[in-house]
């Protein structure tokens, strides 16, 4: 039963990977989507095939979710529109580098604290409480297992998705008594862009992230972003992980005959 038809999704960090496949999921659906990120020219081609091909409404704003004025005045924007979403996927978010704690950058860890926790509270902050004055609403988080164990080098990236994980359970915990639904994806490998931006760029190392082994696809976790969405008003899945099958844990990895 498809109940997205119709229903608005905002998704940040629109532009590429897990956040472009969410988008493409949705609009499948016939849902209308408000689509963000900072590279603009790639939510315009989003927007120019979603619109195409499934004729639904695509909105595309630019947005750093780390300007949190930015954020108010986007939200706000919507208000006076008349666009609040229906569903709110909290996805944009990176890791930077993976060094020992002790040899850590700290542009890096502060680019993933100011994205991955306080550009999802900002986000947060000003989109739930318009769901609670509807009693309506849905806030789908992005984290990930390495929200659950942390792993060598992953040390603040970690912390952020553990961030994460407290607080879905937080909102979820606060909104209780309302109908606003709150959740986690929360997935192991995944191939998209991720590891050429935690490597700043050196694709060659990127790619052996991703070598010997079938890694999760943006589309397999965006098909369980949707499915999480479509559950009744009454059901609400708390979280859920989700790894490639060569993958059971953080170190449980089978490199060998893949496709
Ligand atoms: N790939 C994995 O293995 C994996 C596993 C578990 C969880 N995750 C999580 O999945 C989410 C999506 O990552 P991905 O794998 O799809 O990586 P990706 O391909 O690098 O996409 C990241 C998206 O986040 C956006 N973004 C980054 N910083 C932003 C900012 N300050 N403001 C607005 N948008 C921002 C990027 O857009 P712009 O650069 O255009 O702004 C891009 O659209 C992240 O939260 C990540 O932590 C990924």
């Amino acid at each position: 039963m498809n109940r997205l038809r119709g229903k608005r999704v905002l998704i940040t960090g629109a532009s590429a990977g897990i956040g472009r496949a969410c988008a493409r999921a949705f609009a499948a659906s016939g849902a209308d989507l408000l689509l963000s990120a900072r590279r603009f020219p790639n939510l315009e081609s989003l927007r120019r095939e979603l619109t195409l091909e499934h004729g639904v409404d695509v909105a595309i704003e630019r947005l750093d979710v780390r300007d949190r004025a930015g954020v108010e005045t986007y939200v706000a924007k919507l208000v006076v529109e008349n666009r609040l979403p229906d569903i709110l996927v909290n996805n944009a978010g990176l890791s930077r580098d993976l060094l020992p704690f002790h040899e850590g950058k700290v542009e890096g860890w502060e680019e993933m604290i100011d994205t991955n926790v306080k550009g999802l509270l900002y986000m947060s902050r000003a989109i739930i409480p318009h769901m609670v004055a509807r009693d309506q609403g849905h806030v789908i988080h992005i984290g990930s297992v390495a929200g659950d164990t942390v792993y060598p080098a992953g040390n603040v990236y970690n912390a952020t998705k553990f961030a994460v994980r407290a607080l879905n359970e937080g909102m979820n915990v606060d909104l209780v008594g309302t109908r606003v639904r709150v959740s986690s994806v929360d997935p192991g490998l995944v191939e998209t862009e991720f590891s050429e931006v935690r490597f700043r760029g050196d694709r060659e190392r990127a790619q052996t992230v991703y070598e010997g082994y079938t890694p999760l696809r943006a589309e397999d976790v965006a098909d369980v972003v949707h499915h999480v969405a479509n559950a009744p008003e009454h059901v609400n899945i708390h979280r859920t992980v989700v790894y490639p099958t060569d993958q059971r844990n953080p170190y449980i990895l089978h490199r060998g005959d893949s496709e």
